[in-house]
């Protein structure tokens, strides 16, 4: 048996190298040129630099690239995926251990093709997916501030991927199958405001690598673009970004969107688990121009499907009974007796995003691990929640978060108490 195993073992590696092999050989057909001709000396326009520092914010490279407590983009971090931990490179210009030998030609073919400087493929932890719909002028800007920036020594640290993933050649069939380099091309039907968010959020906002369903091998599924997904091993979920009918946004506006984009608040919902990060580190600090222009995108995606219950069973009406006491007890202070909230406060739960996303895990790690929103400059001291995971056990978290779930407009799945079991498994980062 275990000879067997081995064998196929063996046989599933051959054929991963040979289809990675495949690849290599079809790419380099189409290798993007050396092109040159960036001097130093137009590397060092403030100008440029400071529009790279901008953009490097909309792209939100510091929030990988930037260990906690950590010297700016001077890596460090070690990313989770399912295929084991990916550590984060140093991109400062240090000679040694960043970017301070790469030329242009290099830092663009990382990022519109996920290749390293010696040719070798990138993990698409790198979301290169995404920003390979980033324009040359941008990515040279990017460029241009990260070699400003004081170069940090710092080695990569070591990662721990599991075989075949620790081969970079691993990722070749994943290549074959989920990406296309390409850059953005604007759509002449749309107004210039809806390309200019259209290129924010797919390219440089890289939202669809948390907001569209990934498959078990980690490509971005075929489902509708920003169509919502779980995050794998983070375990959150990021919800549908359509505003329309049976949208996760359902009845957003533009500027509950921009709002949310702004402070971390809205009336309709607040930021909190990575997208707490997301504001904080990124989208907080962009122009009123560039939120509007991100939200007359998003509010242009199309109505949805309605969702099929994960769990048909799931309507326990005896869960959602035990959990009204819950609430009037724990909650209701605070998010109200009718789930509405109170402005600027606390966000409401009738019709909340997070609290009807199909998986249920949203709410419950918000009762489990607390509430906190992101410091903004436009809220600098929000409001937060307090942990539960003391104070109630999975049954009455099951029971509260279902109550929740199926009160008021909310007509989302009950959430099993195993399942809350599992959500506290899960580490707060
Ligand atoms: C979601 C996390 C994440 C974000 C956001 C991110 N990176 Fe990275 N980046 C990574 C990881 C992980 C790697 C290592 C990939 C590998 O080892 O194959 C990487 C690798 C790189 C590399 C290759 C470095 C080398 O030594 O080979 C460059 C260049 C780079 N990133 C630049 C950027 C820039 C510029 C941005 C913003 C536009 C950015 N990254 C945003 C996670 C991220
Ligand atoms: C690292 C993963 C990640 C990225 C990248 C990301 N999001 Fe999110 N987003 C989430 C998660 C998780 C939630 C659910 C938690 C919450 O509601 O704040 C969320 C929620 C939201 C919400 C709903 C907020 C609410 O109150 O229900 C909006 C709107 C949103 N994201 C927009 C965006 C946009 C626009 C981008 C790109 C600029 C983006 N997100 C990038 C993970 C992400
Ligand atoms: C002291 C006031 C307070 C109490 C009590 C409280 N919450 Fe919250 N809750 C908040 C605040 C503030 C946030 C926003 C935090 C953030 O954005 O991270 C929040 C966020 C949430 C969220 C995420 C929704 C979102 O858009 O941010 C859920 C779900 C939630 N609370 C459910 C509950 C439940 C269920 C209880 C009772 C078990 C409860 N809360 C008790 C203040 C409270």
């Amino acid at each position: 048996m275990r000879g067997l195993r081995r064998l196929f073992a063996m046989l599933l590696l051959l054929l991963v190298l040979l289809a990675g092999w495949l690849v290599v050989a079809a790419d380099a057909g189409h290798r993007p040129e050396a092109r040159t001709g960036i001097g130093p000396a137009s590397l060092s326009d403030p100008a440029l630099i400071a529009r790279g520092d901008y953009l490097a914010t909309a792209a939100d490279c510091a929030g990988c690239h930037t260990a906690q407590g950590g010297r700016p983009m001077a890596g460090g971090r070690l990313l989770p995926t399912p295929f084991g931990n990916i550590p984060v490179p140093n991109i400062t210009p240090d000679r040694e251990t960043g970017l301070g030998r790469w030329s242009f030609a290099d830092f663009w073919r990382a990022l519109h093709t996920g290749r390293g400087r010696r040719g070798e493929w990138l993990y698409p932890a790198f979301p290169y997916t995404s920003y390979t719909r980033v324009s040359r002028d941008d990515a040279l800007a990017i460029f241009a501030y990260l070699q400003s920036l004081p170069p940090v020594h710092r080695p990569t640290a070591t990662g721990s991927l599991r075989f075949p993933y620790d081969r970079r050649e691993s990722l070749g069939p994943w290549r074959a199958l989920y990406f296309r380099a390409g850059e953005f091309r604007p759509d002449p039907e749309q107004s210039a405001p809806w390309n200019r968010g259209a290129y924010l959020v797919q390219g440089l906002g890289h939202c669809g690598e948390c907001h569209t369903r990934r498959n078990a091998w980690g490509g971005l599924a075929a489902a509708p673009t920003l169509g919502g997904g779980q995050i794998p091993v983070q375990n959150w979920y990021a919800p549908d970004l359509s505003t329309r009918q049976h949208g996760g946004l359902q009845g957003w506006s533009a500027q509950d969107i921009v709002q949310l984009l702004k402070t971390g608040q809205s009336g309709r919902g607040s930021a909190f688990g990575p997208m707490a990060d997301v504001v904080a580190g990124s989208t907080q600090h962009l122009s009123d121009d560039d939120l509007q222009a991100m939200a007359t995108y998003l509010v242009s995606l199309p109505a949805r499907a309605p969702v099929p219950d994960v769990d048909p069973t799931s309507h326990d009406d005896a869960l959602v009974h035990q959990g009204k006491p819950l609430y009037a007890e724990h909650c209701a202070a605070c998010h109200g007796k009718d789930g509405r909230g109170m402005a600027g406060v606390y966000p409401p739960l009738d019709g909340n995003p997070s609290v009807i996303e199909p998986s249920g895990i949203n709410a419950t790690r918000a009762v489990l691990l607390g509430g906190f929103a992101p410091l903004t400059r436009a809220v600098p001291r929000p409001y937060s929640m307090p942990p539960f995971a003391q104070r109630l056990s999975d049954a009455e978290v099951a029971a509260v978060v279902s109550y929740i779930r199926r009160s008021w407009s909310n007509r989302a799945s009950a959430v099993r108490p195993e399942a809350v079991g599992r959500d506290r498994q899960t580490p707060a980062d």
